[in-house]
């Protein structure tokens, strides 16, 4: 018989997110993975810190959660591991390693595609002294503030999210294969997580409108409820230290990237994704 031992825990807001105490992911067995996975499952957002895991560990790690997504943008790659993606401001032998500038704005990762990616690990290597925190809101928290008429009223709608109209709006370029990829989709505004069935508000910059409702009243009333859904009250803010692992819930969560001044600091980080569901309505 096996002894199931609870791993400890502390939270990380009080109704949202938990750091998961004295586990060292690169030597954990099955059983302990699973216990982590639990924990994310309850908490929509676990931070592991002091972890060592090289770029197969962190695939390894990944695939915890379910089945590691490719990335969207091939250059940022790493070329032997595919599955991970580079965010650093790093430049070798002249060429840019890294995505580094476009994270920043609420959102949930692959938003506008049909299966939006269930969860991100985002692993820190090299982190700044100052800035660069990234940011997580809880959106069934927010949901959950709001007025019982108007969720109800959210239950309604479909969300216009668009790919092609977010780079657009702001000035870059689209090419053809990412706008055959990414066609628009329409998702629920309020969605159901398959887990235990609790409700979120699935929102981010990549919304641009509300199926049925004429911009700009639909823009207007997205912009309102992400504002009000990302206050500071449901809002973790994960200050960076090397060795750290935070991996959020796209299904239950909002999140940005900060600045940092880039000309006095190095940031080197590794992220991974899980592919997802399709959005199940609330
Ligand atoms: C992301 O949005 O995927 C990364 C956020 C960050 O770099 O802080």
């Amino acid at each position: 018989m096996t002894t199931q031992t609870a791993l400890r825990t502390r939270p990380l807001m009080p109704e949202f997110g938990a750091e998961i105490l004295d586990v060292d992911v690169a030597s954990a067995d099955a059983a302990t993975l699973a216990r982590i996975v639990d924990v994310f499952n309850a908490s929509g957002l676990i931070l592991l810190r002091k972890q060592r895991l090289d770029k197969a560990q962190l695939v390894a790690f990944t695939s915890a959660f379910g089945d590691p997504a490719e990335n969207t943008r091939e250059e940022y790659t790493d070329p032997e591991y595919p599955k991970v993606y580079v965010i650093s401001n790093k430049v070798v032998n002249n060429r840019a390693i890294g995505q580094h500038d476009d994270h920043h704005g609420w959102h949930s990762d692959l938003a506008t595609a049909q299966r939006p990616a269930l969860c991100t690990l985002l692993q820190a290597l090299e982190v700044p002294d100052e800035g660069s925190d990234t940011l997580v809101a809880d959106m069934c928290g927010a949901l959950r503030a709001l007025p019982a008429e108007r969720q109800q009223e959210f239950m309604n709608y479909r969300v216009h999210q668009s790919f092609v109209e977010m780079r657009r709006v702001r000035g870059l370029n689209v090419t053809q294969e990412e706008m055959d990829a990414f066609p628009d989709v329409f998702h629920p505004m309020v969605r159901r997580h398959p887990v235990d069935g609790r409700k979120a508000l699935f929102l981010g910059s990549m919304a641009v409108g509300i199926k049925g409702l004429p911009n700009p009243q639909g823009r207007e009333l997205l912009k309102e409820l992400q504002d009000f859904a990302t206050q500071e009250r449901f809002t973790y803010r994960h200050k960076w230290q090397v060795g750290d692992v935070l991996i959020w819930d796209n299904r239950m969560t909002l999140h940005t990237g900060t600045s940092y001044d880039m000309k006095k600091y190095t940031r080197h980080m590794h992220r991974t994704w899980v592919r997802g569901e399709v959005p199940l309505a609330a």
